[in-house]
């Protein structure tokens, strides 16, 4: 009788655990870790409590009742899914509101929800450019980024990071029907914010579109947790701007705010808008309350603001380089793989979970612990891990 594995699918199967075989030998092997508890300031794992240093719950707002009340009630006015995309019937009341307020609390004229902050960069960037046009992108700019810039079949150009005299001479060298800036506000990986105002001037100067992902950003800067442009008054009119809510917003998607020409464009061609399920009530309704709070509770972005500037201070102090980082993103560049997982190690013994990024996620040579803070940890927290942390070689 034959064998049930045909000779094709072995042979595919044992490429793809020589691969992973490889990735384990350079640590670069990922795992999954799963708290039993939720996304508060600290996680239960594997029986340990851990000082939670790893998330996106910059607000601390994953786990307040009052958000998850307002998933709940959503769910039980709406049902768990809309079961379809929002062109065809899978819009709520709720999805309109949420639209509403993510375009006003971004001074933009209109905004469109997404299943990701994924979805939102590959959906805006492909719809936007296509063959024959040219995007101009940060070198550190997200996977989602790259991965829209790519599929959108448009070349791209890649500047060194937050290099403005490197992207005008690109800009300046590349005539294109469309020329589209793209960066990030806040740098998820090393939590710097790029030079926005002079990102304004030149694609203003060239007549480029800029697209600002604010996934960092949203909830945590500006008076009233508007975002990076709110930070520095500067006007958004003219840019288009992407987010998520499932960082300070604790809740899933992503969005675009944009002017209304945008936003009715991308509704009609913009394709992960259109052949995707609408966002579930639950999300939508989550984040509904989480932006109530982002704007009524401004002492939360005081406490970040409060604790990042220990962390980094206290790193400095060690002797650390002084980090580029203005937020609650605060990283502890390593350099090999190895090192960013001993310290992780290092960390969890003592009860802190913060986990190495490792390449792809970063450039080859720069691994690193990246601390992500949360609103309601404490000072002592961060003495915590200031103690455990090693002073440089
Ligand atoms: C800069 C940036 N953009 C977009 C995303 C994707 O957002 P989401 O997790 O909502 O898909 C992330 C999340 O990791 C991010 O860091």
């Amino acid at each position: 009788m034959a064998s049930t594995e045909s000779p094709v699918s072995s042979s595919w199967l044992s490429e793809l655990q020589e691969e992973l075989a490889a990735l384990q030998r350079r640590s670069l092997r990922r795992t999954i870790l799963t708290p039993r508890d939720g996304q508060g300031e600290t996680l239960r794992i594997d029986g340990h409590d851990l000082l939670n240093l790893t998330s996106n719950n910059y607000l601390g707002l994953a786990g307040d009742s009052r958000v998850v009340d307002g998933s709940i009630e959503a769910a039980r006015l709406y049902g768990a899914s809309v079961s379809a995309s929002r062109l065809l019937c899978g819009s709520t009341p709720l999805h309109e509101e949420l639209e509403r307020r993510l375009a006003a609390l971004k001074g933009q004229e209109g905004a469109l929800l997404y299943s990701s902050g994924y979805m939102a960069n590959l959906g805006v960037l492909t719809a936007l450019a296509r063959s024959g046009d040219v995007i101009f992108s940060d070198a550190l700019n997200h996977a989602s980024i790259i991965d829209g810039c790519r599929l959108s079949g448009a070349s791209t150009k890649v500047y060194k990071h937050c290099d403005l005299e490197h992207l005008e001479e690109l800009l300046a060298t590349n005539p294109a029907r469309r020329r589209i800036i793209v960066s990030e506000t806040v740098f998820s990986m090393d939590g710097d914010i790029a030079p926005l105002a002079s990102l304004v001037e030149l694609a203003n100067s060239y007549d480029a579109v800029l697209v600002l992902d604010e996934a960092h950003a949203t909830g945590v800067l500006g008076p009233g947790g508007e975002g990076a442009l709110a930070r520095f008054q500067l006007d958004p009119s003219g840019i288009v701007v992407i987010g998520t809510l499932s960082k300070a917003l604790a809740s899933a998607g992503g969005f675009v705010a944009a002017s209304a020409t945008v936003i009715e464009y991308l509704l009609n061609r913009s394709r992960p808008f259109i052949f995707n399920t609408a966002l579930p009530p639950s999300s939508v309704g989550a984040a509904l309350v989480a932006l109530d709070i982002v704007s009524r509770e401004p002492e939360r972005r005081a406490q970040l603001e409060m604790l990042s500037v220990r962390l980094r201070d206290g790193f400095a102090v060690a002797g650390y380089p002084l980090s580029t980082s203005e937020t609650a993103i605060v990283p502890l560049v390593l350099g090999a793989a190895d090192a960013a997982l001993a310290l992780e190690g290092k960390l969890r013994e003592a009860g802190i979970l913060s986990r190495a990024i490792r390449p792809p996620t970063v450039p080859e040579g720069t691994a690193r612990i990246r601390f992500n803070l949360i609103a309601t940890h404490t000072a002592e927290d961060i003495d915590r891990v200031l103690a455990v942390v090693p002073s440089p070689a």
